[in-house]
């Protein structure tokens, strides 16, 4: 069978090579718990830039980056060595995922590590910007003396509005419930409503229905300019709006409109259509200098807590899938993870998902007197994804077989899948 076009298929015997490279100065628990692992580690504190990187790289099994180094297919084609990239953080726009299928590297990031940061910070500013304390804060530190109650409210029985009822919404909207709010829910998907949480059939209903909106829709190219004229128009006159997700899903134009038409009570936001790209540089935005508004530079998931947590989730995906070939949560690769059998040997085989895969890699095995003693396949857009436990000693022909088939993107062979350590 001819391999598609643009695949480049790798059939390595398995990786020795044991190195492990962190950029950008990941957490320490993450190179911790790599060396605890039996990895050589090295570790950078900055970003490389792409030759850079082309000249690290080489030998380098493990790759950890954040968000400052871009994985390109110039990189990866320089990285015949590499078996998976972890991205220490949420997003994986600076590698070119595509390109990393294409050459069987598997990537995983930590989707879940800052949730919890996000929630917390949704919720200390819900409570501020009631109590305007933005305000009362400015006018302290410019000597005014101001004890009035007026505009300041409890957040206690007051109606939130979530928009986007995923892994942050729901989370803030336990949270809330604890603080006495009642919550509401908008999301185009079908959500489980957790505790007393209402949820609002549609965007209009949820606007008309409460007195603080929060944002935290995820960062689909639709939900560009989602939220705008119309949407804060509909909101109840006196309310409050967050924006923690993404910046250019909201029209800060309009927004700014509101505020300044007193429509708007006051507003918390992280995240922006143009955000500076580095410390010290000129943050430009139409909210700047307005009353009762908090402006973070997109920090709502940056914790120590969320960093360690991160470091110590992604190193732990890096381990399990050389030591195991387990994908649970990776990016790219189909979804896998086998129980350790009895077999002493694991056979990790990445392959172009088309009909009989499966049928033809236990022909191979059949035909060379390997019993199979579990098996598992997965695939995943154009990718298969099949772990076999054996238990028998197998020849170099099974590998060179299996190696053979047109469809083979990597394979690779792991002494046993319990072993924790990499072979
Ligand atoms: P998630 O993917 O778990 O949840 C997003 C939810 O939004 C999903 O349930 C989805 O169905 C819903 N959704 C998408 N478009 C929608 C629309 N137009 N209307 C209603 N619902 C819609 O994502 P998670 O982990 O909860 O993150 C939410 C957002 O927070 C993301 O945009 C993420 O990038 C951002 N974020 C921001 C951080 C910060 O530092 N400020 C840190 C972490 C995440």
């Amino acid at each position: 069978m001819p391999s598609a076009p643009g695949l480049i298929v790798r059939k390595a015997h398995i990786l020795v090579t044991t190195r492990a490279l962190l950029l950008e100065n990941i957490h320490p628990d993450a190179s911790a718990r790599l060396v605890k692992m039996g990895y050589q580690v090295d570790t950078l504190p900055r970003a490389l830039d792409e030759n850079e990187l082309i000249e690290a790289v080489r030998g380098v099994s493990l790759l950890g980056i954040r968000s400052g180094t871009q994985v390109t297919a110039r990189v990866l084609d320089a990285a015949p060595d590499l078996v998976a990239i972890g991205a220490f953080c949420i997003g994986v726009n600076q590698i070119d995922v595509a390109a990393a299928s294409e050459r069987g590297v598997a990537v995983f990031n930590a989707p879940f590590s800052n949730t919890r940061s996000v929630v917390e910070l949704a919720l200390s500013e819900i409570i501020a910007l009631a109590r305007r304390l933005p305000e009362k804060n400015t006018q302290m530190h410019a000597g005014h003396w101001d004890k009035s109650a007026a505009g300041s409210h409890e957040v206690r029985g007051r109606k939130l509005g979530i928009i986007g009822y995923g892994n942050i919404g729901t989370q803030l909207s336990v949270l809330a419930e604890n603080l006495g709010m009642s919550v509401y829910f908008y999301d185009i998907a079908d959500k489980l409503a957790l505790g007393n949480a209402r949820r609002c059939s549609t965007l209009a209903e949820l606007l008309e229905s409460v007195e603080t909106v929060t944002l935290h829709v995820d960062g689909r190219d639709s939900n560009r300019g989602f939220f705008g004229e119309a949407e804060f128009a509909l909101m109840r006159p006196r309310s409050l709006f967050l924006n923690l997700c993404r910046g250019f899903v909201v029209d800060h134009a309009a927004l700014r409109r509101h505020i300044e038409s007193g429509h708007i009570a006051g507003a918390a936001i992280d995240v922006f259509p143009e955000e500076p790209k580095g410390k010290g540089d000129e943050f430009v935005s139409a909210l700047r200098g307005l009353p009762n508004v908090i402006l973070t530079p997109h920090i709502g998931g940056s914790t120590e807590e969320a960093q360690q947590d991160i470091g110590e989730f992604v190193a732990g995906k890096l381990a399990d899938y050389m030591a195991s070939g387990a994908t649970s949560l990776s990016v790219n690769l189909p979804e896998i993870a086998l129980p350790a059998g009895s077999g002493t040997h694991r056979l990790v085989h990445l392959h172009r998902n088309v009909p009989g895969v499966l049928a033809a890699v236990n022909r191979v095995l059949a035909d060379h007197g390997v019993n199979v003693e579990g098996q598992l396949l997965r695939t995943r857009d154009e990718f298969g994804y099949v772990l076999t436990d054996i238990s028998s000693e197998y020849s170099e022909a099974v590998l060179a077989e299996l190696h053979a088939m047109d469809v083979t993107i990597r394979l690779r062979t792991l002494r046993s899948p319990l072993r924790a350590h990499p072979e």
